[in-house]
């Protein structure tokens, strides 16, 4: 699949923890949204930023109140695709397990291994005469949007601390050190909570998916033992930071 101009031209952010709120979109509609799966996690809201119309989800609610599992990610994104978004750009805190994802650091990753349970996973799920479909899902992120995130980071004078895999574990608590000495063997490098369903219904719906990872801590035993609450709060600004220039480039691309 590929993501040419004109089918970016909708383009959303879906913001985490540490982006709640988008600070450089001005908004001017905030649209409340029903899904056949329920409401999304907030009302979507639309806005501009250098110029270019963007839309932007609190994936975690307004008041930041959804645990990762309790995330409503089909009505996410097919409120995301009603409003016309095609191109989604999830921004994820993450715990950094490649020696080269320090906290602070933000890296886009490539692929994906998905160790959640239980959530809604799929459109295709034979209910409501929905038809089977077996979503071809080899490259997760569409590899253009991923390349347009990389050149908007090099315009804004960001570095990129690399691509990798992305570990997506049920939460809401930590790993244990043995948990990430696992998906360290399995081939990861970074770990968050909710970058699955939500690429696999991004790729359901046919949307472009892409991701901007921001190392918060070092992931479980990475690092010994240390305060990773203490870690998270003392590298989420600054990631975070970087993240709202790359995106104020890409818009302005
Ligand atoms: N593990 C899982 N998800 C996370 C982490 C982590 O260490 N840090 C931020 N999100």
């Amino acid at each position: 699949m590929n993501e040419n101009a004109s089918e970016a031209a909708g383009i959303a952010v879906i913001g985490g923890t540490g982006m709640n709120q988008w600070p450089g979109l001005q908004i001017d509609e905030r649209r409340a949204v029903d899904t056949p799966y329920g409401p999304p996690s907030a009302p979507l809201l639309r806005g501009r930023i250098n110029g270019a119309t963007a839309w932007f989800l609190a994936r975690h609610g307004e008041g930041h109140k959804l645990p990762p599992h309790a995330i409503n990610y089909r009505a996410n994104l097919w409120a995301l695709r009603e409003v016309g978004v095609r191109s989604v750009i999830a921004i994820a805190a993450v715990g950094g397990i490649a020696d080269w994802f320090a906290p602070g650091e933000v890296a886009i990753p490539d692929d994906v291994l998905d160790y959640t349970w239980g959530r809604e996973h799929t459109y295709a799920d034979g209910r409501d005469g929905s038809p089977l479909q077996h979503v071809e899902f080899t490259q997760p992120y569409t590899p253009s949007l991923a390349a347009r995130l990389h050149a908007a980071a090099a315009a804004a004078g960001v570095v990129i601390a690399g691509a990798g895999v992305m570990a997506v574990t049920q939460g809401p608590r930590l790993e244990t050190a043995a948990e990430i000495r696992r998906l360290r063997h399995d081939g990861a490098d970074m770990v968050g909570m909710t970058g699955m369903p939500e690429a696999v219904l991004a790729r359901e719906l046919g949307m472009h998916y892409g991701c901007l990872a921001v190392s918060v801590n070092w992931a479980a035993g990475v690092k010994g033992v240390g305060d990773i609450h203490a870690e998270i709060e003392q590298s989420v600004q600054t990631g975070m930071a970087k993240v709202h220039a790359v995106l104020a480039a890409l818009l302005a691309a």
